[in-house]
């Protein structure tokens, strides 16, 4: 039977803030006995160690390795020279998608960017392992360095694509030439963004293993077990089903881990070299070009507005850098097409091509540097026409997406800046900026809208409820870290009307039912429809079984009359009339009911616009001296549909706005240009937040039912905790100081 979310009779318990459940994985990672990808020992693991190269561009002219396998305990070494060709690779053949890398290396002598992978040496630990790499001699024959922004910025190429399918590269509505004409104020400036490089606590790792059958089993940190899967078969010229990719526990990703990055290769093109299984973690420092990093940007924003302060028109132009043999365009303008009403605009997204490793997707890619530039210029502009920038704001508020003229499936942002202004205090704010004092400190406040589009991909997920009542969940999704195999127990417990303690997940593994990659925020709103339907349809046919069977007190009931709840069948109406999902399995023959369900994105998203948003809203002090600046309060207001777990929810947005703090004031990778070495690639000078950089940080949500958006009714979390978060603190500080900041990060060196 399948079943029509959106057309179903079926009264179901709907709880739009859902229970605020510890992870079920929270005791083994807690206490240590969670086997991340590195843990896992295979008899006969050999440890491989990267060597990288020292130049930026050019070709090895020679590797010695000689001291190298002098060295006790070293295998082989791994580099061009001897590496296995493996059959799928293609290196003209374009990429499917622009995080489907064409990068093969190994396959040649080429270095493009510094920092890359050449070779790899192999031992019987780890320790051998470095040492040998630390011996391995290159010399090559090196070509001039491509320079990175914003030196070429006047000869910028178009990309082919945006990364995300949906999205062009550039758009035009109405006339834009016309609407600055007729404006009453015009504005106009340039922001820029650097390189910044994805951090998660566990580094890249994978154990990769050739099964005696020939099949390969490959113990990835990966953000898409179902996309690296199809990947490396591809790339072996396998079929899909002889590649196993297991990922227990991941220690975070943020979109680093969301590509098959060349590495994911390394390892087992090096297990068929030596003929054993072979484990490859990198080290810090090599996470600073291999496997992505966000661009720097360059983004020029206009604005046109009449004498009310009606924006007439806006523009956003943005140019970024990829590398010298793959695209990736950071998508910055895509907010501005949609946040608010303008009827004439024009946006542009251009790169230029550096000798760098690919930059990729990292946690709201596009989203988090463009509405940056955005909510900063909106914040100048309404200083310009003399209004408030909330009531800017709410003036110039979108009550439809002008970008693709739809109506919202929801849209509480209205809500979200009332809330978030109300308890954050946003009327005691004095509008004149530095008129705000604590002693030595200027105090300012500034805000930022925040928002995310609603992404979905296609799941599967296999519900059985088992004749003792309990209920078994399969689905190859993989958890990021951020609660997913919590949740997706939840919405399985919550459709069936379990404790999830009654639920039991197997995830995590390619042998289950195919799962979208948690990236994009969309591991909830996908994986979640899928088990929301597989449930549904299993509770379905459980109520039908119920009103066929003579015995049961359910017999000829309504079907639309019977809820679950606390394990029973039971009457809507009449509670006490029912019985236990066991008893009626038990007479029934003892036999699970299962449902499998695909679940995809319908044709709904050609009716509405499908969008979280948020408001945020900073505090900072300025010490007028010493120019240490302090976030003192962080408030953010959140829509995001349904909140399936408070706690794990306020968790992942509370960690985004972490993030916006960490790319408004700390995170920059500092080339070296005259060669693009990055010169911070460790996180003493690379610099993230400490707990003492985090004062007062609250995150709400606002309850929207919406259930169009999809059947689990969720928009995503997982990215828009850091958007509009970069600019409520760079307005708070112009605010505090009177200088505005254009360029992120604001440090001390530059604050006042
Ligand atoms: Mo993310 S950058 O969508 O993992």
């Amino acid at each position: 039977m399948a079943i029509n979310d959106h057309q179903s009779s079926y009264p179901m318990a709907k709880k739009l803030i859902g229970d605020p459940i510890d992870r079920i994985d929270g005791k083994q990672k807690i206490t240590g006995s969670a086997r991340y990808s590195a843990d896992i020992k295979p008899p006969r693991l050999v440890h491989g160690v990267l060597v990288m190269s020292t130049v930026a561009n050019g070709r090895i002219q020679k590797i010695d390795i000689s001291a190298t396998m002098n060295v006790p305990g070293v295998v082989a070494v791994m580099s061009h020279e001897n590496a296995p060709k493996p059959g799928g690779l293609d290196k003209n053949k374009p990429s499917e998608t622009a995080t489907d890398r064409v990068m093969h290396l190994f396959q040649d002598n080429l270095v493009h960017y510094n920092n890359q992978p050449i070779a790899m040496v192999l031992a019987e630990t780890l320790e051998a392992a470095t040492e040998g790499a630390e011996r391995v001699q290159v010399t090559y024959n090196t070509d001039a360095v491509k320079p990175l922004l914003p030196a070429n910025q006047n000869k910028a190429e178009r990309p082919e694509r945006l990364p995300r399918v949906d999205d062009q590269v550039d758009t035009k509505r109405g006339d834009y030439k016309a609407g600055m004409a007729a404006a009453a104020t015009r504005f106009e400036q340039t922001y820029l963004t650097p390189t910044q490089v994805h951090n998660a606590l566990e580094p890249h790792a994978l154990v990769a293993v050739w099964e005696p059958d020939g099949k390969l089993t490959l113990y990835n940190a990966t953000q898409g077990i179902s996309g690296c899967q199809k990947r490396i078969a591809e790339l072996f010229g396998m079929p899909k089903a002889d590649v196993r990719v297991v990922t227990q526990y991941l220690g975070g990703g943020f979109g680093s881990k969301g590509t098959t990055w060349s590495h994911v290769m390394l390892a087992p093109m090096a297990a068929k070299l030596v003929s054993r299984p072979v484990k490859l973690v990198l080290k810090r420092e090599q996470m600073f070009g291999m496997v992505g990093s966000r661009s720097a940007t360059v983004q020029q924003l206009t604005f046109g507005a009449d004498k009310e302060g009606k924006l007439t028109a806006s523009g956003h132009f943005s140019i970024t850098q990829t590398s010298d043999f793959d695209e990736f365009a950071e998508p910055s303008g895509t907010i501005t097409r949609m946040l608010y009403a303008c009827p004439n605009q024009e946006t542009t997204h251009r790169f230029i091509r550096a000798n760098i490793g690919t930059p990729s997707p990292m946690r709201a890619p596009g989203e988090a540097p463009g509405v940056f530039a955005l909510e900063c210029a909106i914040d100048e502009m309404a200083e310009q026409v003399k209004m408030d920038p909330l009531e800017f704001r709410l003036k110039n508020y979108a009550e439809v997406d002008p970008n693709k003229n739809l109506p919202f499936s929801s849209k509480s942002l209205r809500a979200c800046y009332q809330q978030g202004a109300e308890r954050f205090g946003w009327s005691k704010r004095s509008p004149q900026p530095r008129s705000m004092r604590d002693g030595n400190y200027l105090v300012g406040m500034g805000m930022g809208t925040t928002t995310y589009p609603m992404n979905r991909g296609e799941s599967n997920a296999l519900v059985r409820l088992m004749p003792d009542g309990r209920v078994q969940v399969e689905t190859g999704t993989q958890d990021i870290g951020t609660g997913t195999f919590t949740i997706v127990n939840q919405i399985a417990a919550e459709v069936l009307g379990l404790t999830p303690d009654k639920v039991t997940l197997s995830a995590g593994d390619s042998r289950y039912p195919e799962a979208v990659g948690s990236g994009g925020s969309r591991s909830t709103s996908s994986t979640g429809s899928a088990v929301t339907q597989a449930a549904k349809e299993v509770l379905n046919k459980a109520r039908e079984m119920a009103f066929k069977d003579k015995k049961s007190p359910l017999y000829n009931v309504a079907e639309a009359e019977i809820v679950a709840e606390n394990g029973r069948l039971q009457l809507r109406t009449d509670p006490k009339k029912g019985e236990t999902f066991a008893s009626l399995l038990k007479r029934n023959g003892s036999k699970p009911i299962e449902a499998k369900v695909q679940s995809k994105q319908g044709d709904e998203k050609e009716k509405y616009s499908f969008f979280a948003f948020g408001s945020v809203f900073a505090e900072v002090r300025v010490d007028e001296a010493l120019g240490e600046i302090q976030v003192t309060r962080l408030l953010g207001t959140y829509a995001a549909g349904k909140i399936i777990n408070l706690k794990t929810a306020t968790s992942q947005v509370l960690g985004g706005m972490v993030w916006g703090l960490s790319m408004a004031l700390h995170e920059e990778a500092k080339f070296d240009p005259r060669t693009n070495r990055i010169m911070n690639p460790n996180l003493a000078e690379y610099h993230v937040p400490v707990n003492a950089d985090i004062r007062s940080i609250e995150g709400y949500f606002i309850e929207e039912d919406d259930d169009v958006v999809n059947p689990a009714g969720v928009k995503g979390i997982g990215e828009i905790g850091i958007v509009g978060t970069v600019s409520a603190i760079a307005n708070a500080i112009y605010h505090a100081t009177g200088k505005r900041h254009r360029a992120i990060p604001i440090t001390v060196d530059n604050v006042l």
